[in-house]
């Protein structure tokens, strides 16, 4: 089963990490049947995986019953508050949820959302992480010291807890696993997308830039500050993170090691090409083949219960 995951691991077309597929730590916890018991090994495999921000791919596999609701183990929670977004809005419905089973929003822009697990159709419960737990890293910028002042920051660890993994017959729909992040991700999309945290205008105001004129490319400009910071403050925190151009050459390697061992590598270029300088890497001008094999893991439908209609 664990070398199921790493199969798994090895055969997803969106990931541009996929050098490091062996290198994945596999945790079985198949023998749990109660939702403290999950929260303790979902904590466990936090603290395992973040290492003190010596990050390891890792996955947690649990039984059938077992449903973990949140998107990540760690993530913001996200508010409609008045026709504004606060926080991120990727998590608006799930932290609606969340509410309605009791938790107390704080209304910030970087509340970490508590766990909600789930066993058989039992009523789902929640559990806070403990903020020992939650590593996270403030960014500033080599360059300009008005950076910290933003007080922007991300989470250490992407720790993917709703996909599910099929190895031949058998479909696992609680297996969060975990890499580190590629800058790009937080720099390029969560902090800079605009209907997410939509960093940009202020970064590129602080900068000087005219941001009445698309043609000055205060948003390029603001997104190179972006992700500078993003690398050198992980870096600083000694927090594992892999930048854009090094990611597309340890996929080049994984490509050449998958082609010795006799292997036809399957990819998805959407997914492979960075959402910055694409044509600056290699991957941007090559087809890949995006046929799916397994085993893989897969987007799954959410679970759904009306909560506040439950007793
Ligand atoms: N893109 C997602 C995020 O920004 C994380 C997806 C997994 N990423 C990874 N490097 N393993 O939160």
């Amino acid at each position: 089963m664990i070398f199921g995951a790493k199969l798994a691991w090895r055969n997803s077309n969106k990931c541009i990490g996929r050098l490091f597929w062996d290198s994945l730590h596999g945790i079985d916890r198949r023998n749990i049947t109660d939702e403290r018991d999950v929260f303790q090994a979902l904590l466990e495999h936090i603290d395992f995986a973040t290492n003190g921000g010596k990050i390891k791919p890792t996955i947690t596999i649990f039984s059938d019953a077992v449903r973990i609701w949140n998107h990540q183990l760690i993530r913001y929670a996200g508010y409609e508050v008045e026709g504004e977004v606060i926080g991120d809005s990727t998590s608006i419905e799930f932290t609606k949820q969340c509410i309605a089973l009791g938790w107390t929003p704080s209304y910030g822009q970087f509340d970490v959302l508590p766990l909600v697990i789930q066993i058989g159709e039992r009523r789902p419960k929640m559990f806070d992480l403990p903020k020992s737990s939650i590593l996270e890293v403030s960014l500033s910028h080599p360059d300009y010291d008005w950076f910290e002042e933003l007080q922007l920051k991300w989470y250490a660890v992407p720790m993917i807890s709703d996909m599910s993994m099929e190895i031949g017959d058998t479909l696992f729909k609680a297996a969060p696993f975990n890499g580190w992040y590629m800058g790009t991700e937080i720099g390029a999309r969560n902090l800079a997308d605009e209907h997410r945290y939509n960093c940009l205008p202020i970064i590129a105001e602080k900068m000087g830039l005219n941001v009445k004129r698309k043609s000055s490319l205060w948003q390029d400009a603001a997104l190179v500050t972006l992700n500078q910071a993003v690398l050198y403050s992980y870096k600083k925190a000694g927090v594992s993170i892999v930048d854009h151009h090094t990611a597309v050459e340890q996929f080049e390697l994984f490509e050449k090691k998958e082609q010795q061992a006799g292997r036809k590598i399957t990819g998805n270029w959407m997914w492979l090409v960075p959402p910055m300088s694409p044509a600056t890497t290699s991957v941007y001008y090559r087809p890949f083949n995006n046929e799916k094999k397994s085993p893989n893991y897969a987007y799954q439908p959410a679970p759904i219960l009306l909560l506040p209609s439950l007793p």
